[in-house]
Formats: C-alpha cells, structure tokens, sequence
C-alpha cells in the first residue's frame, strides 16, 4: 500500500548532523563466486558440491574466454564464440539477522538468469541489460548461506551483436534496517535553472518493512560538487508497518554549477532517514544542474546554449575483456571518445551498466538511453523479442527508475529500426504510445525518441508522432523532405554513417567506391559502406557535412564509436565489426583524425596511407586537417598545395536504389594522386598564414624491434586496475612497419595478471586470453591486470628476429 502523508516541512539551516547508528548499506558482493560451465542438476541447493569448480571474481564473460568456432550457434553476428549455460555460486556468512533487511543487486546477467538463496527460489530474469534485485531476508539464517544463480545463454542466435555471457556486470548487496530509502528511491529533478537560483525538487521513498508505525524524520543535505553542505531540509512523517511514504521536497541553491559536458559538475544528496532519533539509514544520490531542451529550429540546447550532439554509438564489450565490466577499460573507452571531441554516447541498443552513465556523468558525456532493439517482431529467432510482452513495462520502468538521477541522459530511446514501423497491423502507434507513456510515467524531464530506419514508414504507421523527437538513421539526403512533414519536430540523427575501414588496410583508388575483396578487410579510404549503403565514397564526411549543415538536426550518432564483437563485415573467419572510429582494442583509425579535425579547435594533420608501397604505383595520399591549406612534400620536394575549395561532391547515398548527388559543397578532407616512391612524404598545414601542424609518414624497412608503451605505469593493487600497453614493431630507425603481422609472445612476472591481448584485426581467431598476439598492421596490444598484492610487475615481449621490448609497472 502506498500511503501519501501530509508532510510538515521544516527548513533547517547546516547544524552538525548527529549520528546515532550507522547502516552497513551497500557493499560490493563481487569477489569469491564459483563458477561452473554447463547445465547441472541440483546446483541451486544448499549442500551441492561445489569444491571442484573453478573460483572468480565478477564481473565475468565465459563467451570470450571460448574459441571461435564457424559451428558456434552464436554465429557470425555472437563473434562465433560459445553460448551455452554456466552456473555461479557464491557463500557468505550472515550474523545478526534480528532487525536487518538484506538485498541482493545484480547490474546485468546474460541472459535468462534464474537466482536462489539456500535452495530457494528468488526469480527469474531474462532480459540481459536489465539490473535487478531480490529480497534475500526471510531465507537468510545466520552463519553460512549460498547463492545459486544459473545464466542460460543457449538459445541462440539471440543476439545482433556479440553479447557476452555470464554475470557481467557487479552485485551488490545492500543491508538495511526496518525503515530505509527504497530501491531507487531517490527522485531528483530541476526543473527551474537558472544562474542565480535554482530549485532541486526531490522525491524520497520510504518504506518501513518492520510492525509497528513509525515516525520518521528525512534529513535531506545537498553537497556541492566539493563536497561542502550548502542546504538541507528536514521532513516528518508517520508510515505504517509494510507501507511506504513518498516524501517531497524542494531546496533552493543559489549560484547553482550547472552540469555540462566541458565542465561535468556533480552535486549529491545526502538522504538520511531517522525513526524517532534513531538513524536507520544514509542513502546517496549524485545529481547534476543542468537545463535541457530541443527547438524545432535550431536543435539541442544545454544550459541555454545550442549543443551540436557529437556523438558515438556503442555496444557494451570491451575488446579482449569481452564484456566482463572494468571500470578502467570503461574509462579509457571515454577518454578515447573524448579525445576526438565526441559528447554524446548512445547505449545502443539497450541499458547500459550503471558504471557507464556514472562515468557519463563525471566526464562530460550527454547519453541516448536506449531500452530495445525489437518488440514483438523478431530480429533474431530467439531474440527479446520472445520475451517483449511479459516484460517489456517491467524492463522499460526499471530502466528509467535506475537511471532517471543522471544528468548525462537528455533522451529515452523506446527503441531501434523497431520491424513495427513497416507494419500497420502490428500496432506499433499503439506500442510507441505505450512505452511513452511508461517512460514518462517516471520521468518528464528528458526526451523520449525512437532511431526510425525510415521516418517516412514510421510516419505511415503513426508512430513517429508518438516520441518528441524524431530520430533519423541514416538517409541524410532526406532531411528537409521530413523537416517539411514535421515542420514543429525535433530531430537527432540517431544513428549515421556505418564506414567500415580496418586500421592500416587501404585499397586503391580511393575515390571509387569500395567493394569487398579476397582478403576480407575494408580500406580505410572511407569508401566502404554496408550492403545497404549501397557503393559510396566519402561517407564518413558528407554525412558529418549534413548534419553540420542542418541547424534543426540536433546532432548525430556515428556508427560506431569503437568497433565491437560480431556483426563482421563478412563471414566467418571474421569476427568483429569494422565500424568503429577506433578498432577493437581503442588504436585510432584514419578516420579518427577526420572526426578530431571536425570537432575539436587543435590543430589536426593527418595523413593517409602509410608509404610503403611499390615503386611507380600510383597512391591517393589524403589529409584530414582543420588547416586551411596543406603542401605535401615528397622527399622535400613539393608535390602540391591544396586548400579546401568548393568541390562538386559525388555521394551515392544509402537510401534503396537510388543514386543522390548532393550537390557542390566543401569537402572536409584534402587529396592527391602520386606516383609512389620510397622515402618521406611530409605535410606542413597552414592557417592565416601561419605554419600550425606538421605530419611526416616514412618508408619503413625490415621489421627489427618491438616497443612497448603503457597507457599507466600505475597500478592500484585492488585486483581490478588495467595497464593497456600498446606493441609496435618497428624498422631500425624506429619507424612503424605497417604490415607487420610477427607473433609476439609475452612473459609477464610480478603483481599483475594478463586480461587479455588483441590486435583489431577483424580476422584473427587468436584467443583474446592468450600470451601471444600476432601484430596487426605493425600494432597489437596487452592488457595487463593488477592482483591484490602490492609490487613490480615486468612484461618482455619478443619474436624470432625482433629485438624484444619490455616494460616495467608498479602495483602499490
Ligand atoms: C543499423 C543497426 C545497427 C547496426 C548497423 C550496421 O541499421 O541499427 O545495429 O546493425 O545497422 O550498419
């Protein structure tokens, strides 16, 4: 029953808090899980002999742990890695059961989990994304208790991309007392911000699972973003035994530090709950200041300011860690993005990990929150699509109310290219309408949209007129045909681009579309598109000049931000996506440098390809600059001058069999046609005048050495922190051979672990867990783990021929 009181509002000015207990709260439930791979029968009992199986810590992924195989059910579009089902199981000793409430949080398991404490059934959850938690209370006894989840990941294909299986993502577990703040129980919104003032508005639920009424007192404290009180509020109330009480307040603060993505400002809620005077619990909310809105001219604005939405899509795995959560793999993923000027991530196409909307918040990064890739029609057999009626209200709520205090997120994705915008008999209005409803049944504070393949089928179904802004895939060449339609409406372009490139591969000529050749890879040339595509040349920019150029767009989301597992550019043996601006293991592709020249002020000049080709062959060389003019040089003699003049733009675009020019307009890249010959191609780029970047490629030779460069030679010793180190196999004088593809091997000793090895190569059925890694275009990669012992940690890698490289690392 939810019991609504009438609240006696007391505003208090900062006194010293007065602490009279202090709650366990949350813990991290992580560590010491057992695992077992396969089905078994009996395991969720208590007395199930578990002695053999193998010990982790979560989160963990099985999936990239297995092999590739062409016969895994997963198939091509699961990285053909091994579903299949695994069992965990995790001890842990209760005391003290009188007057403690304890729950269990699991942020994401896929998929088809079934969880039991002591033999006791707790529920079931199929959607993989979801995060959820069960009361473990009356099945706890003191002493020793077990935790049986079983993840069932065998029907298979049910998944577009590569999934992952297992816990993948943290548990927690969370100890109250009788009287405590739900479960997402926080609210907080701003509806009115300005400079000078601004109101945050807080909703506080309140349950008391003990039996006896209770009069309770909630302490409501903001802390700025240094963590200094500024304001608190005191409210009272009375709530029955096995009731609830929704509590509001509004608290102003004057000067607010309004959240934005050059300057993440976070704020925090200190929410303590009093029965009587007795503290029963201490609950955090992080919240941001910050004003959003859409205008049907002009697009996106933040705090009052037009926002471009620069922004990357991103599927969850984390290259050789699959997706097994790592808040520094996580981390660097962002810094990566942000390092190129991306603001904007959209969780395609589902809910992400709470840590990624955490980190959203800290740096900076506006989040298209996405719930769904289908409904009711299937994309895959055995897809969500299987489970979309029972669950879809609850996986969609839980989605708003987990995330709805992030001030990263300004959109609500209902779903992407949903198979019901085709169909009218499908009801698919109905459908929008409803998950609409359900979102904003929770949250009226951001937008809800939709990523449409086609706006004009979801017009026909009435569906785009169910979201507040209409989110365009692709057909950039359709923009003002819809703005005419939607005259008033908003518009993001919710998903662009899909350039497929390889890191270092390039195929001639470069202004011709490129079409799939014998040794499966995709130029980097940026004319390599996806079947549906169409052949297309220059994609990358004259999607990014479209949306630039239309102010109502609000701004996009490139497919994709770093390539993932599955969905490969062609069958088995290839394994990974080609579609990332930066390959699997976070190296920078050319068109990195394209999108950096685009959408941040330092000066940019890249060049492209490497200079190691065959004598007399004729090579396009490409600059992707912010420079107004760039002379190349070849062995110091000039080749040319280039500036960025109006060009006519030959662009074959995406929409189905047709070929669309669109027109005469300015060209964000720079390009010559040169007869190769070994040596040194040099740019100097210039602007008002003024010499500001230069860039030399060189001819290298032989491979003769490895080099290894730690992102961090810093480790904390928690088990859990990351060394990405980078391989380079170089010529003599040091320069980057580019086709190298040596077998490295690597000797790790001291306080670290490897996580994994990589090499972007979307054809290397290598193990991600092994010691060795052949090179990939002269580059592969080591991600070296810290354990919970402090101290050095070596790494020597070495080849037949190559003089070795090492490296050293502390741990303390
Ligand atoms: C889109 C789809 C994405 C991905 C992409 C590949 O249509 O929304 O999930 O499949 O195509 O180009």
């Amino acid at each position: 029953m939810l019991l609504k009181f009438k609240i006696l509002l007391t505003l208090i000015f900062i006194s010293p808090i007065q602490l009279f207990s202090q709650p366990a709260g949350r813990e991290n439930f992580d560590a010491n899980w057992k695992f077992h791979p396969g089905d078994i029968q009996g395991a969720e009992r208590s007395d199930y002999p578990d002695q053999s199986w193998r010990q982790l810590n979560l989160p963990h992924d099985w999936s990239i742990e297995g092999n590739f195989k062409p016969d895994n059910p997963a198939a091509n579009s699961g990285a053909s890695l091994p579903g299949g089902v695994g069992w965990y199981r995790k001890t842990f000793k209760v005391s003290g059961t009188t007057d403690q409430f304890r729950f269990i949080q699991f942020d994401g398991v896929y998929m088809n989990s079934t969880v039991w404490v002591n033999g006791h059934l707790l529920g079931n959850r199929p959607y993989g994304y979801s995060t959820f938690e069960y009361e473990l209370t009356p099945c706890l006894k003191e002493g020793d208790n077990l935790i049986a989840v079983k993840v069932d990941n065998s029907q298979q294909p049910n998944s577009r991309w590569y999934s992952g299986s297992g816990i993948y993502r943290h548990v927690w577990l969370t100890t109250t007392a009788a009287i405590h703040v739900n479960h997402w129980g926080t609210y907080v919104t701003t509806p009115k911000v300005s400079a000078k003032e601004t109101e945050v508005q807080v909703e506080t639920s309140i349950a008391n699972e003990g039996g006896k009424r209770a009069n309770i007192r909630v302490v409501s404290t903001i802390l700025d973003p240094k963590g200094e009180r500024i304001a608190a509020q005191t409210q009272s109330g009375r709530v029955d035994p096995a009731s609830r009480l929704e509590i509001h307040t509004g608290i102003r603060i004057s000067r607010p530090r309004l959240w934005s993505t050059y300057h993440p400002d976070l704020y925090r809620l200190k929410s303590e709950v009093y029965n009587g005077n007795v503290l029963t619990d201490t609950y955090f909310t992080t919240f941001g200041i910050r004003s959003i809105t859409f205008r049907s001219d002009s697009g996106f604005f933040l705090n009052n300011k037009c926002v471009k939405v620069l922004g990357v899509c991103m599927h969850h795995d984390l290259g050789c860690l699959g997706t097994a959560l790592n808040t520094r793999a996580l981390t660097r993923q962002l810094e990566i993005l942000k390092s190129f000027g991306c603001n904007a991530i959209r969780t395609s196409h589902n809910p992400p990990s709470p840590d990624l909307l955490d980190l959203c918040d800290k740096m900076g990064f506006l989040v298209m929150d996405e719930a769904f890739d289908v409904w009711y029609l299937e994309k895959m057999k055995y897809d969500y699509h299987l489970y979309f009626r029972d669950w879809h209200e609850r996986d969609l709520s839980d989605m708003v109310l987990r995330d709805r205090n992030h001030p990263c997120i300004f959109l609500w994705s209902i779903g992407n290219e949903i198979p019901e915008k085709n169909h009218t008999k499908y009801g698919g209005a109905a459908i929008a309408k409803e998950l609409d409803g359900i979102i904003k049944k929770y949250d009226n504070t951001r937008f809800t949209t939709s990523a449409f393949a086609g706006v004009w089928r979801a017009d026909t179904t009435f569906m785009s007129d169910k979201v507040d802004v209409i989110g365009i895939n692709y057909t950039v060449e359709r923009y003002p045909e819809e703005k005419a339609k939607h005259p008033n409406g908003f518009f993001i372009a919710s998903e662009t681009t899909s350039s497929l490139s390889d890191r270092g591969i390039y195929h001639f000529p470069a202004d011709k579309p490129g079409l799939p050749t014998p040794d499966l890879h995709c130029s980097s040339f940026d004319n390599r598109g996806t079947y549906y595509d169409r052949p297309a040349t220059m994609i990358t920019q004259t999607t990014w000049r479209a949306v630039k150029e239309t102010p109502y767009v609000a701004g996009l989301f490139v497919w994709t931000g770093f390539d993932y597992f599955g969905e490969p550019a062609y069958p088995y043996p290839c394994i990974s996506s080609s579609f990332g601006i930066v390959d699997l293991c976070g190296f920078p592709k050319d068109v990195y440098y394209f999108y950096k020249s685009q959408w941040t002020n330092e000066p940019v000049l890249h060049l492209l390809p490497h200079w190691n080709w065959k004598v007399g062959d004729t090579i396009d060389v490409v600059a992707y600059t912010n420079c107004e003019s760039v002379k190349l040089y070849l062995n110091e003699k000039l080749i040319g001058v280039q500036t960025f003049a109006k060009t006519k733009i030959n662009y074959y675009t995406q929409q189905w069999d047709k070929v669309i020019d669109l027109g005469e307009g300015q060209k964000s890249s720079l390009d010559w046609k040169i007869p190769f010959s070994p040596g040194t191609l040099r740019a100097e780029g210039y602007k008002n005048g003024k010499l500001i970047a230069t860039e030399v490629v060189r001819t290298a030779g032989e491979a003769a050495k490895i080099e290894l460069t730690a992102d961090r030679s810093h480790l904390s010793p928690d088990g859990k922190d990351l060394a990405f180190i980078t391989v380079k196999v170089k010529d003599s004088e040091g320069n980057l051979v580019p086709d190298a593809d040596n077998l490295i091997h690597f000797d790790l000793s001291g306080a670290g672990i490897i996580a994994g090895v990589g090499n972007g190569n979307p054809i290397s059925l290598e193990s991600a867990k092994g010691k060795e890694r052949r090179a990939f275009s002269g580059m592969c990669q080591i991600v070296v783990q810290s354990t919970d012992k402090k101290g050095d940690i070596n790494l020597n890698a070495s080849s037949p021929g190559l003089t070795g490289g090492k490296i050293e690392l502390t741990s303390n």
